[in-house]
């Protein structure tokens, strides 16, 4: 059973949280059938790296049910969930964890090896990278709080916390439990623009755990930095390559270089499913190109010219130089990442 904030699965349904609708409302949406599952991460309804995986995973369990319904024998089967994983595998193209949970669900559809079953196997598959991501999260949490002191003013970008997550989060599992240990910290929150998700999603997952939060928009940052009132920044993450170059929602690589020039030490936080070893450097990285409209509207309402040109990129990525280090649920990697990733991750 999995019934966390984010998602709840339940006699063969995943209701998701609609995060468009956060935090105004609360609507949960379901989804019964792996194509609702790929348009539910494809509209963001559910959104942030390792939610979108364990998604993925529970679309994947959907879509061996329908298919073994239909199939004549294990060989048609095969055939029909390629359809299914290409449909999920379409749907957002930058964070590593979507391609990492159906690699893994489709590995162990081929070591069950028959029809009979298959999709329990799936689903408890799904369940277990579901319970995983909760306890790496904690455990990423316990080894990035060392970096925390009482008093620390810590600056954050996008969300990732439980939301982004199956539960607690990443960066802001890191800062929950430097908050849960008794540190007394505060949080300056991008807005992060232009899809909203430190405004809209971080704030208001920080108020909920009594965790001082400023919100900020995002050309404020470096004038804070400037000012002394910033300590440390911490982000998280959608893909990490083998060089260090890390990928994340637009305004990372901004803020990487503003806390470099400002002396202030630059943290990224993940799971090691957000490692992804084929590639080389960041420049390998395929970035998502959003709607205009994000751009051009805010909250439903135009606020630019009809007919602007626009460019919506909703990733960038900063250059492993610029990276303090990298939190993950085996430890914190220091450059050399080159080879202190393949320590930790093996190759
Ligand atoms: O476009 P989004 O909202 O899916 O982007 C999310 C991010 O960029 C997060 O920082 C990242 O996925 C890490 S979440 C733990």
């Amino acid at each position: 059973m999995i019934d966390t904030i984010t998602m709840k699965w339940k006699d063969w349904t995943l209701y998701l949280i609609d995060q468009r609708k956060l935090p105004l409302e609360e609507i949960y949406v379901p989804c019964s059938d792996f194509r609702e599952v790929a348009s539910a991460i494809k509209e963001m309804i559910v959104r942030g790296a390792p939610a979108i995986g364990a998604t993925a995973a529970f679309g994947f369990a959907l879509g061996a049910r329908e298919m073994a319904g239909k199939a004549s024998d294990w060989g048609d089967f095969l055939e029909k969930m390629k359809k299914v994983k290409e449909t999920l595998a379409k749907t957002r193209p930058t964070a590593v964890n979507l391609f990492w949970a159906l690699e893994r669900m489709e590995r162990v559809m081929k070591e069950f090896g028959h029809l009979n079953g298959i999709a329990e196997r799936l689903e408890e598959e799904a369940i277990k990278i579901a319970q995983e991501d909760i306890e790496t999260n904690k455990a990423i949490g316990r080894h990035g709080a060392q970096l925390i002191e009482d008093g620390t003013a810590l600056l954050t970008h996008c969300n990732t916390g439980s939301l982004a997550t199956v539960d607690y989060g990443t960066a802001l599992g890191v800062i929950r439990t430097a908050h849960e240990q008794g540190k007394k910290i505060k949080v300056f929150v991008d807005e992060t623009r232009p899809y909203l998700q430190g405004a809209r999603l971080t704030a208001w997952e920080l108020m909920k755990y009594g965790i001082e939060a400023i919100l900020i928009s995002d050309n404020m940052a470096g004038w804070m930095m400037k000012k002394g009132l910033v300590d440390m920044v911490i982000v998280g993450a959608d893909r990490v390559v083998a060089n260090g170059d890390v990928a994340n929602k637009i305004g990372t690589y901004s803020l990487a270089v503003l806390a470099k020039h400002h002396s202030i030490p630059f943290y990224t936080a993940l799971p090691t499913s957000t490692i992804d070893l084929s590639k080389k450097t960041g420049d390998e990285i395929p970035i998502e190109e959003r709607s205009e409209d994000e751009v051009t509207h805010c909250g439903g309402r135009r606020i630019a010219p009809e007919g602007v040109k626009v460019m919506n990129p909703a990733f960038d990525v900063t250059p492993a130089e610029l990276v303090t280090g990298i939190i993950t649920e085996k430890g914190i990697i220091k450059p050399p990442y080159e080879e202190n990733i393949r320590k930790v991750v093996g190759s």
